[in-house]
């Protein structure tokens, strides 16, 4: 209320609506339920009971700008990447309420043919299914089967220790999706990690930290909270190091689980530390395992 005052028009005639009221447009029945912090605390989700239409505000929603208007007009793996996107990015630390509400409102057996949330297309073919990946995620659970490697580099030691270690993941089935940082949208970087099972997260030292590039995707960690998901640091250094001891902070913040003590080398790997992160990608798939 306050907000919509704020925001447009003080001293119009505004009527605050709770779980259960209904407003009749003609015809056209609208019932809301209140939907706090789904994602900002006024959040009411609308049902247009005639229709069987849910209007879930915030939530269900995608970053996707397309000409089209439902979600099975456009290509699912773009749709569907979008979305995990959203959550991960918007809902990810709001999970617990997430759970609660979805529960919640499947219990109240509303039949629903469409799903027209605020953000991005609208789910018209089977509208349960995002439901039902809402659950899933706020739960933790995940289907896929791929362990997230995000890094930055000066001069390429930690390249080379990122390469080697994605080889060790995947001599044991796993699959690594590899993210230079400077070439990877920080949002994108927390929408896979959303169906990984985990993340390493390499950096050189510089003035004893991280690079910088690095600072906005602990930034996330610290405020997304990917709770239960595993990790572990890696980075190449020249004296007194530093980077990875920074890099498992944001871990912890972020309620995060280091499985592995990070591997770091002095300057340019040799073909023996090569081996090393090797073996720490292994050792890596098999905590995820
Ligand atoms: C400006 C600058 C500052 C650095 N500061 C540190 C430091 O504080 N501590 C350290 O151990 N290494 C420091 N280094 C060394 C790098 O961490 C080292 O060269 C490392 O191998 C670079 O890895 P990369 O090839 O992945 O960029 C610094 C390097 C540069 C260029």
């Amino acid at each position: 209320m306050d907000e919509l005052k704020k925001h447009y028009a003080n001293g119009w005639d505004i009527q605050t609506v709770k779980t259960g009221d209904e407003i009749d447009l003609g015809g056209k029945t609208l019932r809301f339920y209140e939907a706090p912090m789904l994602h900002w605390p006024e959040s009411m989700f609308t049902y247009y009971v005639e229709k069987e239409v849910l209007l879930p505000n915030d939530a269900f929603g995608q970053h996707y700008a397309t000409e089209k208007r439902f979600a099975d007009e456009v290509d699912q793996n773009i749709l569907w990447k979008e979305a995990e996107k959203y959550y991960a990015n918007i809902l990810w630390p709001l999970s617990s309420m997430v759970q609660r509400k979805i529960e919640e409102v499947i219990k109240l057996g509303l039949p629903i043919k469409m799903i027209a949330p605020s953000h991005g297309l609208i789910w018209r073919k089977n509208p349960l299914e995002i439901v039902t990946k809402y659950l899933a995620w706020a739960k933790g659970e995940r289907t896929s089967n791929k362990v997230v490697i995000a890094w930055d580099t000066m001069w390429q030691s930690t390249t080379k220790l990122a390469r080697a270690i994605a080889e060790g993941v995947e001599s044991e089935g796993i699959t690594p999706l590899v993210m230079l940082i400077p070439h990877s949208d920080r949002s994108d970087i927390m929408g896979e990690l959303l169906e990984a099972k985990g993340i390493l997260v390499g950096s050189p030292t510089l003035h004893n930290d991280i690079l910088p590039t690095l600072a906005p995707i602990l930034s996330d960690f610290e405020v997304l909270k990917p709770k239960g998901k595993k990790a572990a640091a890696f980075g190449s250094y020249g004296w007194g190091g530093g980077a990875v001891k920074r890099i498992q902070e944001s871990i912890e913040r972020g309620k995060m689980e280091i499985v592995m003590e990070p591997f770091t080398v002095k300057w340019v790997p040799t073909d023996e530390e090569l081996k090393g992160a090797f073996e720490f990608g292994r050792a890596f798939a098999k905590a995820v395992k």
